[in-house]
């Protein structure tokens, strides 16, 4: 998820639908406050702002991706993102005969049209792709697009209200953990505090409690993988949420292998002491900030992802990890470079296009470094090239 414009400008004022819309969610949110009994967890507000039914940012009909959006991801910025993970995929899809691609989390439908391009032409088109989306909303968009642009291979894709029981193949999931709703605490002299969201003169303000027993036994088991206690005061982002998900997704998967895409870091470096302000980030129209509770409804919530809780819930759960590297190597070692066999012969418009393109997706200082790729697999898989160079899986 990349800003055009940055941290550290104004935030533009929303115009008047966007307002009134979150002013909608606004209240909602209140009444479940209400109902709640004075104030809800800070991972109940996120899933509420998020995804409450025809109103949550995710699940009303606004324009989130784009220049027009708040932000872009990889698959928006270049199908060159797709094709190069399609043929990651095709390499597992060759081992796995009858094997499927399962996507959930689809956003706009960008991934899923490069990936199914690029698998037609390496004649590695599975039967079924299979994209799970809680976002009714986006459903609709993703059966638009996929309908107006690959329309010979859309009546391969199929949309699942629930994950599949003993699937096999490939798992794509790009920026999806860092949409899950996350828990914000807080360590106390008393106590470890769970950040939890009430309502004064009816503009939403941290309240804290003491953590729940769940929270406190997942921030002990961190604080003993570090070299030393976190400081008092010190907060931060635990995800009970990713680590279920990816239970689930392993629940689900027979054989095969999941590539998990986002920004995030190994534990050592999610709880530094420097980051003592935790890793949440909010957007909104290409800006950047750290105010959850403003712009209910029309701003994304979002917090870097623990790849290491991410591989040890895997390996909890049976997986095993086959590789964790950024953006940029998965992408450079995994076919990249055929990509751009064709990129001389281009008129100049086209070169400085690609250009462009590469540079978003693999620069240290775009969104190569700051976004990983880590695979978890099932059964009795050969890696596929993405992972066999720069592994940095004995970092997690
Ligand atoms: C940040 S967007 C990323 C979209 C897309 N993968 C991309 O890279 O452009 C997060 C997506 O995950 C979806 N999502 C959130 N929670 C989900 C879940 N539990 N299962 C499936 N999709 C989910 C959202 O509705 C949205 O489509």
């Amino acid at each position: 998820m990349q800003p055009e414009h940055g941290t550290g400008l104004e935030l533009p004022l929303p115009d008047t639908d966007s307002a009134r819309h979150s002013s909608r969610v606004a209240e909602y949110i209140r009444s479940c406050i209400d109902t709640a009994g004075g104030s809800i967890s800070f991972a109940e507000f996120m899933q509420h702002a998020l995804y409450a039914p025809g109103l949550g940012y995710y699940t009303a009909g606004t324009k989130k991706f784009g220049a027009s959006g708040d932000f872009v991801t990889a698959p928006e910025i270049s199908p060159l993102f797709g094709n190069v993970l399609a043929r990651q995929c095709a390499a597992v899809l060759e081992q796995l005969p009858g094997g499927n691609v399962l996507e959930p989390g689809a956003g706009s439908g960008a991934l899923a049209v490069s990936l199914l391009n690029k698998l037609d032409q390496l004649n590695a088109l599975p039967d079924q792709y299979m994209i799970l989306e809680v976002s009714a909303d986006l459903q609709q968009r993703q059966e638009q697009r996929l309908r107006e642009e690959v329309p010979h291979l859309a009546d391969r894709v199929t949309w699942l209200s629930e994950l599949p029981r003993d699937f096999a193949g490939v798992i794509v999931a790009n920026e999806v953990a860092d949409a899950l709703p996350f828990e914000r605490v807080v360590k106390r002299q008393k106590g470890l505090q769970q950040f939890r969201v009430g309502v004064e003169n009816d503009n939403f303000v941290w309240q804290f409690a003491d953590a729940p027993e769940l929270l406190q036994q997942a921030f002990s088991r961190i604080e003993t993988h570090l070299d030393e206690p976190l400081a008092d005061e010190y907060a931060t982002e635990i995800s009970p949420a990713v680590s279920n998900w990816i239970g689930d997704l392993s629940a689900s998967l027979k054989a095969g292998l999941i590539f998990l895409f986002d920004y995030g870091v190994t534990r050592r470096e999610y709880y530094a002491p420097d980051r003592h302000q935790g890793w949440l980030r909010c957007h909104f129209r290409h800006r950047v900030h750290n105010d959850p509770l403003i712009l209910p409804g029309i701003q994304d919530l979002t917090a870097w992802v623990d790849f290491s809780a991410v591989a040890e819930a895997a390996q909890a759960a049976g997986l095993e990890v086959a590789g964790y590297v950024t953006q940029a190597h998965f992408l450079l070692h995994g076919g990249l470079d055929e990509e751009l066999t064709e990129f001389t012969s281009l008129p100049q418009a086209e070169q400085l296009e690609l250009s462009r393109q590469v540079k978003l997706l693999t620069l240290p200082g775009e969104m190569g470094e700051s976004f990983k790729c880590i695979g978890l697999a099932r059964g009795d898989i050969d890696l596929p090239g993405a992972f066999r160079i720069s592994d940095r899986t004995h970092m997690l």
